[in-house]
């Protein structure tokens, strides 16, 4: 039985089903909603131990009872054999359930993450993250959690049970109204990118951006002490960057388009404004981009030439991998940063707030980047 629009009656369908003897009941649904995922699996709970059962949600949001179904009690699952020849929306290959979610060892004591936001379908941590369960041997497993609402988000979080969450676009504010408590560092930067569900169900909020940005200087210069260090831009990132650089005793500068978030930014953290116009005359550490200018093209920057004066540029955009602001940033002899790092290492310090285990962050940048790769030789073969 497949149904194409939703998930419902599936007690009734298979009632009528085992009217007939059969080896296997199919009962496939389609998930409009993550909590569609929660009606699956209680169902393969309820009836997997009196029936010899194959069950799960077809669609993009059906990803949870794909992985989890066969613990929950459905005998098998389905897979395509390879990709482009899937047999059903949402459909992975057989590669990815057992290379990505390692579906074989998926277990009862198997702990739940995710990256929830809308959209995810191209969300490179999936894989950053499994990879990293995996090389350290934790039961775990992450996937991506199409969250149409915050609501629909919680209700699965509460009765899958899900054990973390990676907060993205557009609930990382929203989030913070939902936790019982955040670190004091995540209530002033004012958006939280990770979740952790404590074992009494409360929701922990924490914002790892900040390790994401301060990370991968501390590898390169000795100390942030002291550093001279520009950001540009005043939104949710920037604002991790500049109180993360502030806590490190960095002499922190804001460039933003509009005035009024940077004041406010600059007042709350204690940093200072820069005008454009007095860009020439001013010399940096490191210029840290923090807006989107750049993003999906090589022809945007928001900073010309002769405006980046610093001995490191840091791009927090991480596709293209290498933005014209970085191309530029190297013509004038600075050393680069791709915001692929930050990706990394803001995953890494969710790994450790979630494990407890320090994060094998060099195997997760190798994995994220050949992700980021095999990504970009999938569109040019398309073109
Ligand atoms: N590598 C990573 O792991 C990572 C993590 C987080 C974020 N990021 C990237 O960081 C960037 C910022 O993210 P966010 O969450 O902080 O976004 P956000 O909250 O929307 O803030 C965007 C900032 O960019 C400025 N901006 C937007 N468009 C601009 C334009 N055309 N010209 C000049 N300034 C512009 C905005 O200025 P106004 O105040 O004038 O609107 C604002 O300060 C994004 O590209 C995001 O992908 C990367």
């Amino acid at each position: 039985f497949h149904d194409f629009r939703g998930t419902k009656k599936l007690d009734e369908t298979l009632e009528k089903m085992v009217a007939y003897p059969a080896d296997f009941y199919k009962v496939v649904s389609t998930a409009t909603t993550l909590a569609d995922n929660v009606t699956m699996i209680k169902f393969l709970a309820r009836q997997g131990d009196r029936h010899s059962l194959v069950g799960m949600c077809m669609g993009e949001q059906g990803i949870i009872s794909r992985v989890l179904g066969v613990r929950a009690g459905s005998v098998f699952t389905f897979a395509s054999a390879i990709a482009g020849e899937e047999t059903a929306p949402g459909q992975v290959t057989a590669q990815e359930l057992r290379n990505v979610y390692r579906i074989e060892r998926v277990d009862v004591a198997t702990r739940v993450y995710g990256v929830a936001g809308d959209p995810v379908a191209h969300s490179l941590s999936p894989a950053i993250m499994n990879a990293a369960f995996r090389r350290e041997n934790v039961n775990a497993v992450y996937l991506a959690l199409h969250a149409k609402t915050l609501k629909d988000l919680l209700t699965c979080v509460r009765e899958i049970p899900i054990h973390g969450i990676s907060v993205t676009m557009p609930y990382k504010e929203a989030i913070l109204h939902h936790l019982d408590n955040t670190d004091s560092h995540t209530t002033k930067i004012g958006a939280c990118n990770t979740v952790v569900r404590a074992q009494d169900g409360n929701l922990y909020g924490f914002n790892t951006d900040a390790s994401g940005i301060v990370r991968p200087l501390e590898r390169r210069l000795n100390t942030l002490e002291g550093a001279r260090i520009l950001v540009i831009g005043a939104g949710g990132a920037a604002r991790a960057a500049v109180f993360g650089l502030k806590e490190r005793g960095s002499e922190v500068y804001i460039l933003n388009r509009t005035a009024g978030p940077a004041k406010k930014l600059a007042h709350q953290a204690r940093a200072r404004i820069v005008k454009r116009a007095d860009l020439k005359k001013l010399a940096f550490d490191v210029i840290i981009n923090a807006t989107p200018v750049g993003m999906g093209n090589t022809r945007d920057t928001p900073l010309q030439d002769k405006e980046i004066n610093s001995r490191y540029v840091f791009d927090m955009i991480y596709d293209p991998g290498e933005t014209r602001f970085l191309k530029l940033a190297k013509e004038r002899g600075a050393q680069v940063i791709p915001g692929i790092e930050m990706f990394a290492h803001q995953a890494a310090r969710q790994f450790e707030i979630w494990t407890g285990k320090p994060a094998p962050w060099d195997e997760m940048l190798r994995v994220v980047l050949l992700a980021l790769q095999e990504r970009s030789n999938r569109s040019t073969s398309s073109k």
